[in-house]
């Protein structure tokens, strides 16, 4: 059972449904290869927005324009709370500091520390207090690495990850890696959690491990989720919205029932005799209804 939270994990000041993240024309260029090409998008606070697309849409670069490791050549990303900033140009840190957090599509995390050292490293990121302040202004900064400490433990809870705490990282199963990289991100306290493939590389099981996990940061703490997934049941079931990328350009947008009827979205996955990100769904249920939340969308993968 979970435990009630020490402070807020979700640290935004947008009530739900304000636009908390707006990338407005957008373009990324690597030499002549044109990865993002005029990409608008709006982030809604407290939402599920999935980002879908075949291999090489652009998907992990857009994420990586809105958490600064790239820098588009044109457009801006504006980031809302309770006053906006421009973060087109900043550094992941500084842009990790106002309350977005990421994990990455491979895992990224300090191998030969433990699960606790790792999710401490993330927390690490709100410490006012450095050595030489914790050495000078010795209570403070105590008492300041007590109540992250306690944050952490809470996100431990939520992930149900005590029996593995003190285990290194390198020594756990990839399902599990792929879980403590997501509580390192929610060490950062974020308002928005941009996630690369998740469930990549997982058994059923540990998907929906996964997906409950996710459900519970987003409907518990109001945290919004921004998922990059290829599993188009877990996709369907868990986002509120969907934005489509198809070789760098956003080719639809919508809820899940809405894209799955865009006629330029199944172009992308099922014209192209389903080569690259096969799957075929039904609009209907068993008995014949429009499925009207998106949840229990019938998704077949060859
Ligand atoms: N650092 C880089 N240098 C050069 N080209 C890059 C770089 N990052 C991405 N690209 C190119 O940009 C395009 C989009 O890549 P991106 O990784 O964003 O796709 P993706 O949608 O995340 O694909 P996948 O589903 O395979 O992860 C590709 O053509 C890719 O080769
Ligand atoms: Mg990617």
């Amino acid at each position: 059972m979970q435990r009630g939270f020490t402070s807020g994990l979700n640290s935004s000041r947008l009530e739900a449904g304000e636009t908390q993240l707006k990338v407005e024309k957008i373009q990324l260029n690597f030499g002549g290869v044109t990865a993002l090409f005029d990409v608008s998008l709006e982030v809604r606070q407290s939402e599920i927005l999935a980002i879908i697309g075949p291999n090489g849409a652009g998907k992990t670069s857009l994420l990586n324009c809105i958490s600064g490791l790239y820098h588009p050549q044109k457009g801006r990303i504006v980031y809302a709370n309770g006053r906006e900033h421009e973060i087109t140009r900043m550094k992941p840190h500084q842009i990790a500091r106002l309350g977005i957090a990421r994990s990455f599509q491979n895992i990224e995390l300090f191998r030969h520390m433990t699960v606790l050292d790792n999710l401490l490293s993330g927390a690490h990121v709100h410490m006012r207090s450095n050595l030489l302040s914790s050495l000078v202004y010795w209570g403070p900064a105590q008492r300041e690495h007590i109540r992250f400490r306690r944050f952490v433990e809470d996100i431990i809870d939520l992930l149900e990850i005590e029996a593995i705490r003190s285990n290194t990282v390198g020594s756990l199963s990839y399902g599990l890696q792929k879980r403590v990289e997501m509580g390192r991100a929610l060490a950062m306290q974020p308002s928005i959690l941009l996630l690369d493939e998740p469930m990549a590389g997982m058994n059923s099981e540990e998907k929906e491990d996964m997906a409950r996990f996710i459900l519970d940061i987003n409907e518990e703490h109001g945290v919004t989720i921004v998922l990059i997934e290829h599993d188009m049941g877990v996709v369907m079931d868990i986002s509120d919205r969907i934005a489509v990328l198809n070789f760098g350009q956003k080719i639809g947008e919508g809820t899940p029932d809405e894209v799955r009827s865009n006629p330029h979205v199944v172009q992308a996955y099922l014209g192209e005799e389903k080569k690259s990100f096969p799957f075929k769904f039904s609009l209907k249920d068993e008995n014949g209804n429009g499925n009207g939340n998106g949840s229990g969308a019938q998704v077949d993968h060859d």
